[in-house]
């Protein structure tokens, strides 16, 4: 039998079958036990409630309009934490210090969050799901997932990320879910997927990617499902698949794909490909378009040579050019500059640049709009725009994992400020 005895405020006596235990409910929120939950959504809260109860193993409050999360709103026992649908513009670090119990953290669905501090999930050793969906994040600090390493659902689609840090995803060996489509991201590097041993779903649909490393897959031996449809991909090398052993559907639709030589490797991967694998349309060359790469014949490449190995594609063509710091744009705080680079070479169509950074080598988005003396127009990414570094201009679309594959050095530049 259960009684509940009033008492003041809001809290309330329950004597259950002789057993007393008392706790109290916030105001407008529904509290019950096994678990221990509250729930608080749909009530146009515009901060976290007082008074739940610090034993609370579940809280729900999503579909309000809380503001910001700080620390001390919720125990250290919280498992479960959907604060999904609200507009929250600030999250304080410590939030979630102590947190090793927290298990699953939804926090999607806040347009105006924008940016997260570095350490913010940092000891959340049991997380198991994390959601940043839509949350106009347009970058991720460093070190942001650092020793999340029970992760298996990561979900950051529909932000604004344009680039994502090497080693960003490192220490998370149980991830399962990577979640990335709706962004604008433009390049997949060397490191970009580095630690991602049991990742089964990368999903990387409608973004703008228009460069992937040969490597850039290289740990994700147990990947089933890559989606790039909707991007910006003009080719890909069949040897950059071929480090993806485990690998059953693949989409590759509404890219703007050129069938001729450069197509080869990727058609010939296709042949030996025993999954399922979306049409790969043709924009070029104009007798190919609107063909799907799949249905090609061998004789649809003629006078194209074998596919290169990796040896022979180290073969990369130096180019001379300027690059013109003052072409700076120095627009809105940490999205791009410009650069322009004229190469010489003629035979390049499509040199890319890398920039010399303390880090390492990193690549730097390039949309080049070949012309005689292929000119090419950078955005570049400025999360190195402070530091000195060297610029790397080389030829096609080839891997820079390999330091002989480096051209020339172009110059070094001055130390550039956006102030
Ligand atoms: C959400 O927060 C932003 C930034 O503070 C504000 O401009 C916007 O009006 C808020 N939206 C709602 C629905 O409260
Ligand atoms: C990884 O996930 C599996 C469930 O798929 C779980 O059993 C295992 O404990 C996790 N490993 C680590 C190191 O967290
Ligand atoms: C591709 O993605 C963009 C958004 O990035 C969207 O507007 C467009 O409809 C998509 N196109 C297709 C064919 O899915
Ligand atoms: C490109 O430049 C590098 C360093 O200057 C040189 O070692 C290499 O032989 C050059 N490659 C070509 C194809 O000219």
């Amino acid at each position: 039998m259960v009684i509940p005895v009033p008492l003041p405020g809001h809290s309330f006596l329950l004597v259950l079958c002789g057993l007393e235990l008392s706790w109290s409910c916030p105001r407008h929120c529904i509290c019950y036990t096994a678990p221990t939950t509250v729930s608080c959504q749909a009530h146009n809260f515009l901060s976290v409630p007082e008074g739940i109860p610090p034993d609370s193993e579940r809280i729900f409050l999503q579909n309000n309009k809380i503001h910001r999360l700080l620390r001390g709103h919720f125990s250290t026992n919280t498992v479960t934490l959907w604060i999904y649908s609200n507009n929250i513009t600030y999250i304080e670090p410590s939030t979630f210090q102590g947190f090793s119990l927290l298990e699953e953290l939804d926090l999607g669905d806040n347009r105006h969050l924008r940016s997260l501090a570095e350490d913010t999930f940092h000891g959340l050793s049991r997380l198991n799901a994390l959601h940043l969906y839509r949350c106009g994040l347009s970058s991720l600090p460093n070190n942001i997932f650092q020793g999340l390493r029970n992760l298996q659902y990561l979900y950051l689609q529909d932000n604004h990320l344009k680039f994502l840090q090497d080693d960003t995803f490192m220490d998370l060996h149980n991830l399962s879910h990577l979640f990335l489509h709706g962004n604008r991201l433009w390049s997949l590097n060397q490191n970009t997927f580095r630690g991602l041993r049991a990742l089964d779903r990368l999903l990387l649909h409608q973004n703008q990617i228009e460069w992937v490393d040969q490597l850039a897959f290289h740990d994700l031996k147990r990947l089933t499902t890559l989606y790039l449809f909707n991007n910006s991909l003009i080719e890909l090398s069949g040897q950059c698949l071929d480090t993806l052993p485990a690998l059953e559907y693949l989409r590759l639709n509404d890219n703007p794909w050129s069938c001729d030589c450069k197509a080869l490797s990727l058609w010939e991967w296709l042949k030996r490909f025993r999954g399922s694998t979306s049409s790969v349309g043709c924009q070029a060359p104009a007798d190919l378009a609107g063909k799907d790469l799949k249905e090609l014949r061998k004789e649809d490449f003629p006078n194209c040579s074998p596919t290169p190995n990796s040896e022979s594609r180290a073969q990369t063509n130096n180019l001379s050019g300027t690059v013109n710091p003052s072409m700076n744009r120095g627009v809105a705080v940490g999205s791009g500059g410009q650069t322009h680079i004229v190469s010489k070479d003629q035979r390049s169509t499509r040199p890319g640049l890398a920039a010399q950074t303390p880090e390492g080598l990193r690549t730097v988005k390039g949309e080049c709009r070949p012309s005689l003396h292929c000119q090419c127009l950078y955005d570049f990414i400025t999360e190195h725009l402070r530091v000195l570094y060297t610029y790397i201009c080389f030829s096609a679309f080839v891997s820079h994992s390999n330091g002989a594959q480096i051209t020339k050095i172009r110059r070094k530049t001055e130390q550039k400020s956006r102030r």
